[in-house]
């Protein structure tokens, strides 16, 4: 089974730690690569969204309104050969952000596992397997893993990573 990590993540100013350099997303889709071998894409959006913590929850608040579809800068050459795709990203407003929504839009994810893993700080994987659920119906969306982000780099999270990430069934 070929497998992929797409991440979004996003650095600077963020819930409860302050300025970060590496968002807390990308720092798990790292681990989970240390453990699988699989490779990193990240979903990096054309227009960076607001560094500062506010100004970018305007902007998630206006791109969900509008359901938008954030333009992303590198597209995949080939997603046909990969089997799983870990799917790594904020809770942003309840969901995943829409820059995500915008890479589901572009692919052909028919029979591909997908394993979702959502940084949050308290509203877990929020509604976003359901939302998966409904944008990919001809995908195996398996349970997700939630994991605050202000404690992903607590040590004991690789144990809980490591094992979720080889858990290909329901
Ligand atoms: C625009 C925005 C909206 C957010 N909405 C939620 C939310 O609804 N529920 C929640 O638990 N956390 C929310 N958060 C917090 C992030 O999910 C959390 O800080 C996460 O670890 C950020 O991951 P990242 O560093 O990879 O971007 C939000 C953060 C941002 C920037």
């Amino acid at each position: 089974m070929q497998a992929l990590i797409v991440y979004f993540s996003r650095p600077g100013e963020n819930y409860s730690v302050g300025y970060i350099e590496e968002g807390n997303a990308k720092h798990i889709a790292k681990v989970i690569s240390k453990y699988t071998k699989a490779p990193l894409y990240e979903l990096e959006p054309l227009t960076p969204y607001a560094s500062d913590y506010k100004e970018c929850v305007k902007e998630a608040v206006k791109e969900a309104k509008e359901e938008a579809r954030p333009a992303f800068k590198n597209p995949l050459a080939d997603i046909n050969k990969y089997d799983v795709i870990y799917l790594c990203y904020p809770n942003w407003c309840g969901t995943f952000p829409r820059i995500v929504a915008s890479f589901l839009a572009k692919y052909d994810f028919t029979n591909k596992i997908i394993k979702p893993m959502c940084t949050h700080e308290g509203s877990g994987m929020g509604f976003s397997e359901r939302e998966l659920a409904k944008t990919l119906p001809t995908a195996t969306i398996l349970p997700g893993l939630p994991i605050k982000g202000s404690e992903c780099h607590k040590p004991e999270i690789e144990e809980t990573i490591k094992e979720w990430a080889f858990k290909l069934t329901k």
